[in-house]
């Protein structure tokens, strides 16, 4: 143990990290920047020859930052995997998705493990970080690398940090986003913590592996839950004639006990939708029924269907059939101001819209092509704000802050606005969620 921790206080601890993605890249930059070197294990050979180059694929990290650490010979990326035996350190965040029964889907993690597995050494330690449910690290990711021989705990060290970033948010980075760590032993916590401690703000220890991955469900699950709950207040609002936007803003004055969440056409990206399914699967292998995230998922993810129906309403008030209308939806990523498509509700919105017969175009500057599946790809309408009276409707589904939601306002037949971009425009063809 001395001798890594001498390594990391040192900063020559060699750092592996498993998936360069949303998450591995970022992570990787924060400890190049702090002088540890830095290796990335990767099977998309693209992101490979990007990282290499020097060129970002993430929006968040800025390619001359990156290139100059790519310079530095600080970070690389690779797609043999024999490397790993080299690291000191190697971090594993591979994508965690759901299958279609909405089961977990941890093959990403297994094969990883098994890669990890066949290079691994006495005094490494290993720290998963992708979002799974609790028990992943101890019962499936300890029992695979021990089947070598070397025992997690005694000769190498095993534990589980929660990745927490929140892709576009120019105030919170890997950096400065307090990190929490649970390890196998108290000794793989402290040196967990002591590895994030080199190079993140403020690291939290807790107590076991089961805890750190239940920290990780209990925030997303809290967001898709409350905003589940706005989502249906929403639907409350106008079965009462009221505006929700206002409700919820008045709320929010108050200074204690309340936080804002906002209603919208439904739940999107890598996390929120996904991550409660996790614990989800979990408690219903220990007979638990977990009543709030059900209530939640199936809240949100009616949300498209209810938006498309209420767009139809509106129509009618200008007695104009949804079925034979052109609509404009704007945004397609699946939250403001990221270029990022997964589990986006605009999707399925998108979907329904062309099922009624409607004829859908969508803008979005970030998003140039969406797929719809089977081999069905739609592409961002470039030119569409200029021809904006061209469309019955436009349907604010991603509020993108580059867009002028003033113009649109003034200069379209009618605005349904899901998400409030419109927030004090008055005008008798502004309808909002
Ligand atoms: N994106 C986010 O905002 C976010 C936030 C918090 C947590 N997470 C969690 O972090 C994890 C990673 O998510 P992400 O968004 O970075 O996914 P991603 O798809 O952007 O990146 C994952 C990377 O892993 C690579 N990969 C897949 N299998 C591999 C293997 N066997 N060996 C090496 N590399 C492999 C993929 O090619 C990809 O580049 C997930 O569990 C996710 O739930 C994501």
């Amino acid at each position: 143990m001395d001798k890594i921790k001498e390594l990391i206080k040192t900063r020559k601890a060699k750092i592996g990290i498993v998936g360069m993605g949303y998450v591995g890249l970022p992570l990787a930059m924060e400890f190049s920047k702090s002088g540890f070197a830095v290796t990335g294990f990767e099977v998309d050979a693209q992101k490979v020859r990007d990282l290499n180059a020097g060129q970002s694929y993430i929006p968040d990290v800025p390619t001359a930052e990156m290139a100059a650490m790519v310079n530095k010979g600080l970070l690389s990326a690779t797609l043999d995997f024999t490397g790993l035996k080299k690291q000191d350190a190697v971090i594993i965040c591979v994508p965690t998705p759901l299958r279609k029964s909405k089961d977990p889907d941890v093959s990403y993690i297994v094969a990883s493990v098994q890669e990890t597995r066949k290079y691994l050494k006495r005094g490494q330690i290993i720290i998963l970080e992708s979002t799974t449910y609790p028990g992943t690290t101890k019962e499936l990711v300890k029992p695979m690398l021990e089947t070598g021989g070397l025992k997690a705990g005694r000769d190498f060290y095993l534990a589980f940090s929660p990745e927490r970033v929140d892709p576009g948010n120019k105030k919170y980075g890997v950096k400065n986003t307090p990190k929490v760590v649970g390890g196998l032993t108290p000794a793989c916590t402290e040196l967990a913590g002591l590895l994030y401690g080199a190079v993140i703000d403020r690291v939290l220890e807790v107590s076991n592996t089961e805890t750190a991955e239940l920290v990780k469900l209990l925030e997303n699950t809290f967001r898709a839950v409350n905003i589940g709950m706005m989502n249906e207040m929403a639907l409350m609002c106008n079965k009462l004639g009221l505006d929700v936007w206002e409700v919820i803003g008045a709320a929010a004055s108050k200074p204690f006990g309340f936080m804002p969440f906002f209603p919208g056409p439904g739940i999107g990206g890598h996390c929120i939708p996904l991550d409660p399914h996790y614990l989800g699967w979990k408690m219903k292998t220990l007979n638990f029924e977990p009543r709030f995230i059900e209530l939640a998922g199936a809240i949100n993810s009616s949300m498209p269907d209810h938006v498309v129906a209420r767009l139809g309403e509106i129509l009618n008030t200008r007695g104009k059939a949804l079925s034979r209308s052109k609509i404009l939806m704007i945004g397609m990523a699946y939250k403001p101001d990221i270029a990022d498509p997964r589990e986006s509700p605009a999707r399925d919105v998108l979907i329904l819209l062309e099922k009624t017969g409607a004829k859908a175009d969508y803008y979005d500057p970030y998003v140039a092509e969406t797929d719809l599946g089977e081999g069905e790809v739609r592409r961002s309408s470039k030119d569409a704000l200029k021809k904006i009276k061209n469309y019955d409707c436009v349907m604010i589904v991603t509020p993108h802050s580059c867009i002028d939601y003033v113009k649109i306002a003034k200069t379209a037949r009618l605005v349904f606005d899901t998400r409030n971009a419109t927030k004090g425009l008055k005008g008798k063809n502004i309808f909002r969620l």
